[in-house]
């Protein structure tokens, strides 16, 4: 059973920003003293560039720690990895521009097969490998999975109304939802984002207020607002907002 969300409010994107980065640290700190490495999977879109800019900066703590990090994605949409759009393309430009990760320990989507469902069959059998766990066992379990949340209470390209909802595989292809950009995705499942061990939603903005609100104190249909679908088994669940994304909120967090 899932516990209540850790839930933490930080004045504007900046702070948001700041604190994202250190939590992160601290998790991939105590993930390292325990395991001897730590499995990170990234979120996508533009909310957590300030983030991954701060820890791939050289003078950033968190960079002794990243020999022993494993780098994976949630989602990814389907263009080379080079393009714009591309969410492994935004976090080789800011956590990974100085390379403090090595190669092979750097898991992107191959976006370069001829279709999503190739796509999502092959980073399957990654997973398998890397976790050394069999595609037809349980999920592997990360150490963080970090999410952010689209205006309609998507998350990773878990969109509204679509068959990835009801994916019991743990990657599968996924038809664009109503928000940009309206390309073919390919995203981790509900079945691996509560496998993990903590799962942070980083969300700032007041465009995603209503959705924070619905999320955190609604109990909003899974298949209206997917989000609220993300209930780590036996992990932790962090809510890391801004002023903005948290104005919608009655209650501040106790
Ligand atoms: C994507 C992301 C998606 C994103 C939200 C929020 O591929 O776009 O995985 O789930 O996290 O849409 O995006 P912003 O941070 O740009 O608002």
């Amino acid at each position: 059973m899932s516990t209540r969300p850790e839930i933490a409010i930080f004045p504007d994107a900046a702070t948001l920003a700041g604190a994202a980065a250190e939590r992160i640290h601290r998790v991939a700190t105590d993930a390292i003293r325990e395991r001897g490495h730590f499995d990170l999977v990234l979120a996508g879109g533009s909310t957590p560039e300030a983030a991954y800019t701060l820890l791939g900066s050289s003078s950033h703590p968190a960079h002794a720690t990243m020999s022993q990090w494993r780098l994976f994605v949630g989602d990814e949409r389907m263009v080379p990895l080079d393009d714009a759009r591309s969410n492994f393309g935004m976090a080789r430009r800011t956590l990974l521009a100085d390379g403090p990760i090595p190669d092979d320990h750097i898991f992107p989507m191959r976006t370069d097969l001829p279709s999503p469902e190739a796509v999502a069959t092959d980073y399957s059998t990654t997973l398998a490998q890397v976790f050394d766990i069999p595609t037809d066992g349980p999920p592997p379990c990360f150490d963080l999975i970090l999410l952010g949340l689209g205006d309609d209470g998507h998350t990773a390209s878990l969109f509204p109304g679509k068959p990835a909802l009801e994916a019991t595989k743990w990657v599968t292809a996924s038809p664009p939802g109503e928000l940009p950009p309206p390309v073919d995705r390919v995203t981790l499942t509900f079945p691996v984002l509560n496998a993990a061990r903590a799962v942070l939603f980083l969300v700032g903005g007041d465009k995603k207020a209503a959705a924070v609100a619905e999320i955190l104190e609604g109990s909003p249909p899974i298949t209206d607002r997917p989000a609220v679908g993300v209930r780590p088994e036996h992990g932790r669940l962090i809510w890391l907002l801004d002023a903005g994304a948290a104005s919608g909120l009655r209650s501040s967090p106790g």
